[in-house]
């Protein structure tokens, strides 16, 4: 088929853009490129993997996509990939999208099942097809045919913290269908008996997320020293959701966008707000016409507040951040609150790697809680 590009066709058409790239790009900027990997908080250890991976000098996609693989696998980070919180029937679905700027093509998967590293699957429908998106059970078939068994991703904290969700449910008459709600006792003392096998621990970071579903998420971008840049965004999306709903992170342009001639922008947080403003292609453009990567996030955020009019108390109940990386090696992170909405006081960073650690660096914020 004349628009598909096999592998090796796309590694050769990648270094083709990547010099008309080079002689015609828009935007003339002072410094010269360098090696330098942005993620969101939980990417510290992805964005130093993807880093020894640049280093090595691998392509800017493969880097990150090694990078958030870490946190894909990590059954302990409950916002990604395995170990990830379910949907409201208490099956993990995932979400993912990769971009490639030096061939400018792209791919995701939506509502995933089944496979542990939806980054991966999403960059075999960059590269194995001619299509960008493939979701549900599609996608999930493609997985197996692209050589990936089908996977449990449900791990026990996750299944804790459902069934505590759902005992948190209510009528309006304030009913449950489950048993202990008549008993004495201060809620935690309830839900202890309800489990007594689930650590204190766990059981009380199951009753935070029970009420604060999170969408947590990772996005990790790149630019090496030849000017090229890559991005990927993975998450498991929000916790308790519809079976089906798909979030930003698969949508390109909002969960991600890469254009290596103005630089790349991902998201994390609340996801329905950042479709609504296609956030991640509205960084790069702001990039475009001369924004720096801090100003471009910054009104990002602000068409989020203007679709709740401004009104603080209304935008209470979302988080959202945005990662900006502009060709030029310059970089923000940016948060809509100064702490999260679980009120819990997190500090909202992102990770940087420009030499051999990664850090945390804080994100400027728009409005103090
Ligand atoms: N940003 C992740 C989601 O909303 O699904």
């Amino acid at each position: 088929m004349e628009n598909k590009l096999s592998r090796r066709n796309w590694m050769k058409s990648s270094a083709a853009l990547t010099a008309a790239a080079a002689a015609t790009g828009p935007m003339a900027l002072a410094q010269s490129p360098k090696n330098i990997v942005i993620s969101s908080a939980n990417g510290l250890q992805a964005s130093k993997k993807a880093m020894e991976t640049l280093r090595s000098g691998t392509d800017t996609l493969d880097a990150v996509i090694a990078g958030v693989n870490i946190v894909e696998l990590d059954p302990n980070d409950h916002s990604v990939g395995y170990g990830g919180l379910p949907n409201e029937e208490g099956v993990v679905e995932l979400d993912a999208s990769v971009m490639h700027g030096p061939s400018r093509r792209c791919g995701s998967v939506a509502g995933i099942t089944g496979c542990k590293t939806p980054s991966k699957i999403a960059q075999l429908v960059m590269t194995e097809t001619d299509h960008i998106m493939l979701v549900g059970g599609g996608a999930a078939k493609f997985a197996r045919e692209m050589g990936f068994k089908e996977e449990d991703l449900l791990v026990e904290d996750s299944r804790v913290a459902w069934l505590v969700w759902k005992r948190s449910m209510r009528d309006r008459a304030g009913h449950t269908n489950w048993s202990g709600e008549l008993e004495a006792g201060p809620k935690t003392a309830r839900m202890q008996e309800a489990f007594p096998n689930v650590d204190k621990k766990t059981l009380a970071w199951a009753m935070d997320v029970a009420v604060h579903p999170p969408t947590g998420t990772i996005n990790c971008l790149a630019l090496n020293s030849k000017g090229e840049m890559s991005g990927v965004t993975t998450t498991s999306g929000m916790a308790w959701k519809i079976a089906g709903r798909v979030g930003d992170s698969p949508i390109i342009g909002a969960g991600l966008y890469v254009d290596q001639d103005v630089g790349a922008a991902g998201s994390t947080g609340r996801g329905e707000e950042n479709i609504r403003i296609a956030g991640a292609h509205t960084i790069v453009e702001n990039m475009r016409h001369g924004m720096t990567p801090k100003e471009a996030g910054l009104d990002a955020l602000k068409r989020v507040s203007r679709n709740f009019r401004d009104d603080k108390a209304w935008l209470s109940a979302i988080d959202i951040q945005f990662y900006a990386l502009r060709k030029d090696g310059m970089y923000a992170g940016v948060s809509l609150w100064n702490v999260d909405a679980s009120q819990a006081r997190r500090r909202p960073f992102f990770a940087v790697t420009d030499g051999g650690d990664s850090r945390h660096e804080p994100c400027v914020t728009l409005y103090d809680r």
